[in-house]
């Protein structure tokens, strides 16, 4: 089958055009047409300072319609648009064509672990389950205070880095223990976890490490960092995983 194309002949390659020749290899599926995924180049005109989602609407826009893929924001703020560029989980909003060798054919498949519905969408449920699992919201005890709850500097600080989760699946897709079993409650659920149990009006931390105590929580583990070079937003991800484990072995937070 020719490759679907959309160029324009008379800028493509001429000195004063910013555009460059591009192939996007998408991994495709549809499970109406076929149980099984194939590859499909697409080539297009792009200035490489724009993103890869710039290319996917391009192509969605003008080659195929039917190429399905799930973005809302194209800033980096709602976390919808995690897929796996070039065999690593990136947020196609937030990564250059330049950065990532537009000479050689750009790969976009959806992330791993979780089942593709269609294309570059999967079935985010388990994902969100792990994450309500672990009871992401404040727990407080008694009367409502007639006031803001007060926190120190020093207080705030100790969950500042994992209030920058957008829940986009990067780090959890890209971790080989949930690849091999999806019941680990995975690295973003516990970076949720996280959040809460530091934060020191919270009252419901113990409760949360027994629930990551378990057989599918923070022990499975192995430290393989893949988390933390996932994610868009810098999370130290590993880090927040061995806080969370040091937590439960002395039972201080
Ligand atoms: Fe995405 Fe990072 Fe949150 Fe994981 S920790 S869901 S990679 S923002
Ligand atoms: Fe997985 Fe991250 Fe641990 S990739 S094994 S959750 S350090
Ligand atoms: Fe919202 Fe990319 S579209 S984070």
């Amino acid at each position: 089958m020719a490759t679907p194309t959309l160029l324009k002949k008379e800028e493509a390659g001429s000195a004063d055009s910013p555009y460059i020749t591009v192939t996007f290899r998408i991994r495709r599926f549809n499970p109406e047409v076929s149980d099984q995924a194939e590859w499909q180049d697409f080539q297009i005109e792009i200035d490489p300072k724009e993103r890869v989602l710039d290319g996917l609407h391009k192509i969605k826009w003008n080659l195929d319609g039917t190429l399905t893929f799930r973005r809302s924001c194209a800033h980096g703020i709602c976390g919808s648009d995690a897929m796996r560029i070039n065999g690593k989980n990136r947020l196609a909003c937030k990564t250059l064509i330049k950065d990532i060798n537009p000479e050689k054919p750009i790969t976009v498949e959806a992330i791993k672990g979780l089942t593709v519905m269609k294309d570059l969408v999967v079935d985010m449920e388990p994902f969100f389950q792990a994450y309500r699992d672990v009871m992401p919201f404040l727990v407080t005890k008694g009367n409502e205070p007639t006031r803001e709850r007060l926190q120190s500097a020093e207080d705030r600080e100790r969950f500042d880095d994992t209030t920058k989760c957008i829940l986009c699946a990067a780090c959890t897709s890209s971790c080989p223990v949930f690849w091999n079993d999806g019941q680990y409650f995975g690295p973003a659920a516990i970076v949720n976890a996280h959040r809460f149990i530091f934060d020191s009006r919270d009252e419901a931390g113990e409760q949360r490490l027994e629930i990551l105590n378990d057989k599918d929580g923070v022990w499975r583990c192995r430290t393989t960092f893949n988390c933390t070079d996932a994610c868009p937003r810098g999370i130290e991800v590993t880090k927040a995983i061995q806080e969370v484990k040091r937590a439960l072995i002395t039972r201080r937070f």
